[in-house]
């Protein structure tokens, strides 16, 4: 089980909050939560556990864009307290004041409608039309702005919730559900399990349920819950292959929520209850991928976690890494190598447009805004560090590494440093030069992609490379009939290697064959689309409206908004387009393509 790592006061340090753990350090939160979808806006309150140094004076809690109306110890007796001035990125500091003998402080307060954590969706945004939504997205640091917290991924607490909504409405959290049968319009939960608080979620609607497996199933309005069943029906096997390989999963349930369109990611992994985005229900399972991704995170992530955002790499380079792994066990090694390629591929591209410092795994973000500084970087570069050692040491040593990785820093923080020990320790047996050999420091701190990473079997790719090649030469008029049989992952190769000077007339032509522009497929759609942009094929300009206004998906926005950004009359077409779509997105969406527009 879990011993207690040590790791160096300076590592652990997170430039992203202001809390100061050392002096009191939130360890429990109890929640009486609210929901008012008249007004928008959250309130209740939010009463804290500390666990205090011998000379602790205060209590320093992250806020954004909060209304704060009163701060008490347990007995309701009111505390001092300030708020200080709001900075841009990391919001106002909360400052309680703390009397010998206080260890628990309740703060009523309220969100705004500011705040960049909460989506607030109206009966129109939603499938059913006929019921508001509300879900947060707290990752990196939007978990402030739903409550005041200690929002460093260094700081763990286990939380108690009892929500209040409208008649009709069903809310879920990412922890278990205690709600007590015959109470009407409150939802109770509890997660015990302590957790940093990025990964506090909270969701709530017209909701139905299906069960998948004993342990597993998944949330979603009614009218998407049964679609959703049959796309994620594999979700039991994929606990039960990680399981297998890196150790028993730790938090009861595992239950999957498709959200409504707008939800900013693919997938977000908080704990007992993965966020997802409805654009995975592709119909034939070619992108659950992502599911298998934010179920690793319960091991990669959620268990083991990056201590501050500098670290990201260890959380998203390990899921990736075990992402595959999974994909391996469920559907063969050859839709694995697949997605490592796909990967590889995008690696290249996102390293050609960065500048050289965002490159490297081990970030400095000071003064910088995460949502801006976390990249592919960390998840590719990162996986593939991982695929090195694996093939350095081989399999059967690297796994045994890993699970170790996961049991002895259970329910703990880890850094960049902590791994570089562990590889010269546990990998190396404190043999330098096998270190040195391995290129292990240059990996973690030197820019770009070293010349040793590993690559994949490009057989996987043989027939959409040739079919691209000699598509974009002009000797393949049509496809050949073998395409009714690509998957996705053969599909999105294909697109990725034809040429930049692709024409108009050669998207026609393609689009004739296949279809694309109308591809139910939002990978493909989205990568059909950036080329459509680039080459100004006109009749695809209505689906790229269509899909713009609504899918919210942060991943899809940035490359077709960037790509539209290009020449002045897409740049004119994507300000219209985002005039109409900008309501809809959610806030985290919002300020990145606010970002992307602006002064362009
Ligand atoms: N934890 C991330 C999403 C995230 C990262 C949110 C950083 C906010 C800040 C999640 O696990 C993720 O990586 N999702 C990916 C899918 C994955 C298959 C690469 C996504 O949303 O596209
Ligand atoms: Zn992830």
């Amino acid at each position: 089980m879990s011993k207690t790592v040590t790791i160096p006061e300076a590592e652990l340090q997170d430039v992203h909050s202001r809390a100061r753990p050392a002096e009191a350090r939130t360890t429990h939160v109890d929640l009486d939560w609210e929901v008012d979808f008249e007004r928008r806006e959250l309130r209740g309150k939010a009463t804290w556990t500390l666990e205090l140094a011998t000379d602790a004076r205060r209590c320093v809690f992250d806020t954004r864009d909060l209304a704060i109306e009163g701060v008490t110890d347990a007995s309701g007796r009111a505390l001092q307290h300030t708020l200080g001035e709001r900075d841009g990125v990391l919001g106002a500091a909360l400052t309680v004041q703390l009397p010998p003998g206080v260890s628990k402080i309740a703060v009523r307060y309220r969100t705004t409608p500011q705040g960049s954590c909460l989506q607030w969706l109206g009966p129109q945004q939603t499938a059913g039309k006929r019921a508001p939504y509300l879900f947060s997205q707290a990752q990196a640091i939007h978990a402030r702005a739903m409550l005041p917290c200690q929002d460093s991924p260094g700081v763990r607490i286990t939380y108690s919730a009892a929500v209040r909504v409208p008649a009709g409405l069903t809310a879920v959290m990412s922890a278990e559900s205690r709600t007590r049968p015959g109470e009407s319009g409150v939802f109770r939960f509890e997660q015990t399990r302590p957790i940093p608080s990025y990964l506090i979620a909270l969701a709530v609607g017209d909701l139905a349920f299906r069960p998948l497996g004993p342990r597993s199933g998944v949330w979603s309005e009614p009218s998407v819950v049964d679609s959703a069943a049959r796309e994620f029906e594999d979700l039991e096997s994929m606990i039960d292959a990680v399981e297998g390989l890196f150790g028993p999963y730790r938090w009861g349930r595992y239950d999957v929520l498709v959200l409504p369109p707008s939800f900013p990611f693919g997938g977000m992994e908080n704990p007992c209850m993965t966020f997802a985005t409805p654009t995975l229900l592709a119909g034939d399972k070619s992108l659950v991928n992502v599911i298998a991704h934010e179920l690793a995170h319960s091991w990669s992530g959620n268990l083991v976690t990056n201590a501050t955002w500098r670290d990201f790499w260890l959380n998203e380079g390990f899921t990736v890494y075990l992402e595959r792994r999974i994909l391996e066990r469920i559907f063969g090694a050859r839709a694995a190598v697949q997605d490592a390629l796909l990967g590889r591929q995008d690696l290249t591209k996102t390293l050609g447009e960065l500048p050289a410092a965002d490159t490297r795994l081990y970030l400095d973000l000071t003064g910088r805004d995460p949502d801006d500084g976390l990249t592919d970087v960390a998840y590719e570069k990162g996986c593939l560090l991982l695929v090195h050692l694996e093939r350095a040491v081989g399999r059967e040593r690297f796994d045994a590494f890993l699970r170790a990785w996961f049991d002895e820093h259970a329910f703990q923080p880890v850094t960049t440093g902590e791994f570089e020990r562990w590889v010269r320790g546990r990998l190396c047996q404190g043999d330098g030069a096998r270190a040195a050999a391995l290129g292990l420091e240059e990996w973690l701190r030197g820019e770009g992609l070293r010349a040793d990473a590993p690559d994949f079997d490009h057989g996987v790719f043989t027939e959409p490379t040739a079919a691209a090649r000699e598509f974009a030469a002009g000797t393949l008029r049509d496809l050949p009939a073998s395409v009714r049989r690509w998957n996705t992952a053969e599909w999105l190769h294909f697109l990725q290697a034809l040429p930049d000077s692709i024409t108009a007339a050669d998207l026609g032509r393609l689009d004739a064959g296949s279809g694309l522009t109308e591809s139910p497929n939002a990978e493909i759609a989205a990568q059909w689309l950036e080329l459509a942009i680039r080459a100004r094929y006109e009749p695809a300009w209505p689906r790229l409206e269509q899909f713009l206004v609504s899918i919210g998906r942060r991943k899809f926005l940035k490359p077709l908004y960037t790509e539209l950004s290009k020449t002045d009359e897409g740049r004119a077409r994507a300000r219209a387009i985002y005039a109409k779509a900008r309501p809809g997105y959610h806030p985290i969406a919002q300020g990145t393509v606010d970002k992307l527009l602006a002064g362009k």
